[in-house]
C-alpha cells in the first residue's frame, strides 16, 4: 500500500486544489475526501480534513481540527477528537477514543515500514503519541500524555516484565520516568520518560474511560 501511495505522490504535480477558504495547493493524487449523509461520518464543521486512500467507517465522528492521512483505517465508532492526527496507513479499530491531540504517526516520513495499530475500544488519551509501528492491543487504557516509539521500553509493574512496541490487551498505562544511567546522568539527576503499567482494565478504568453515546 505504501508503495503505491507514494507512486501518488510522483506522478502528480502540485496544483490549486479546492479548498475551503479559498485555494489551497498539494499534489492532485490525495485530495481531501468528499463525504456524504450516506457515508454515516460525523464530520463537525471547523476544519478537519480526510485525505482520499482514507478509509472511515460509518460511525465515525471526526472533531475539528482532526487530520487523517491516506492509507489511513478508522473503524466504526471511533471518535477523533479536536487536534488529533491520524497519520498515514494508521490502522485504528471500532469504539477506539482518540482524544483531543493524540497523534497517531504515519509511515511516510521518516519512512517506516510498519504502521501503528490501535486495536478496538482501546483509549488513547490526551496528548498521547504512538509513533514508528506501535500497536495497542484491545481495549488498552494510555493516560494523557503517554508517548511510545518502537524503543520506548514500556514496563508492566503487573507481571514484573520490559516491553517494546506493544501495549497488552487492557493494560493501563501512565506516564513514568526512570533514572537515566551513568555518572553524568547521576550527577545531573536526569531522567528518562518510562510508561508503566499499573494495571489491567478494570470497573473503575471503565467508569473513568465511558464513552458518552449521545455524542456518536
Ligand atoms: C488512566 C486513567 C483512565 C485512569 O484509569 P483508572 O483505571 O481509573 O486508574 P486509577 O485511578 O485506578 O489509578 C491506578 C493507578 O495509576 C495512577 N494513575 C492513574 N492515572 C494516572 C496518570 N494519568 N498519571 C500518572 N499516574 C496515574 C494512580 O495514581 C494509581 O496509582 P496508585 O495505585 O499508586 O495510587 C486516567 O488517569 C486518564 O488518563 N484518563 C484519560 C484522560 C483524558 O485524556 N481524557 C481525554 C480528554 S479529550
Amino acid at each position: 500500500m505504501k508503495t503505491a501511495i507514494l507512486a501518488g505522490f510522483r506522478s502528480t504535480t502540485t496544483q490549486e486544489v479546492p479548498g475551503w477558504q479559498g485555494p489551497c495547493f498539494d499534489r492532485t493524487a490525495y485530495p481531501p475526501r468528499a463525504f456524504t449523509l450516506e457515508d454515516g461520518v460525523r464530520l463537525v464543521p471547523g476544519g478537519s480534513a480526510a485525505r482520499r486512500g482514507a478509509y472511515v467507517a460509518p460511525g465515525v465522528v471526526i472533531m475539528p481540527p482532526a487530520y487523517i492521512n491516506v492509507g489511513a483505517f478508522v473503524d466504526e465508532g471511533t471518535m477523533v477528537d479536536s487536534h488529533a492526527l491520524v497519520g498515514s496507513c494508521a490502522q485504528i479499530g471500532k469504539r477506539v477514543h482518540l482524544s483531543a491531540a493524540a497523534q497517531v504517526g504515519g509511515v511516510l516520513e521518516p519512512a517506516g515500514a510498519r504502521p501503528v495499530v490501535v486495536e478496538d475500544e482501546a483509549f488513547v488519551g490526551g496528548l498521547c503519541g504512538l509513533f514508528e509501528g506501535v500497536v495497542v492491543k484491545r481495549r488498552a487504557v494510555l493516560a494523557s500524555g503517554v508517548v511510545l516509539t518502537a524503543s520506548t521500553r514500556i514496563f508492566d509493574l503487573v507481571n514484573e516484565r520490559e516491553l517494546t512496541g506493544v501495549v497488552p490487551e487492557g493494560a493501563v498505562v501512565v506516564p513514568g520516568t526512570r533514572p537515566a544511567s551513568g555518572a553524568y546522568a547521576l550527577n545531573k539527576r536526569l531522567s528518562l520518560s518510562a510508561p508503566c503499567i499499573v494495571k489491567y482494565r478494570d470497573d473503575k478504568t471503565d467508569v473513568s474511560t465511558a464513552l458518552e453515546e449521545a455524542l456518536r
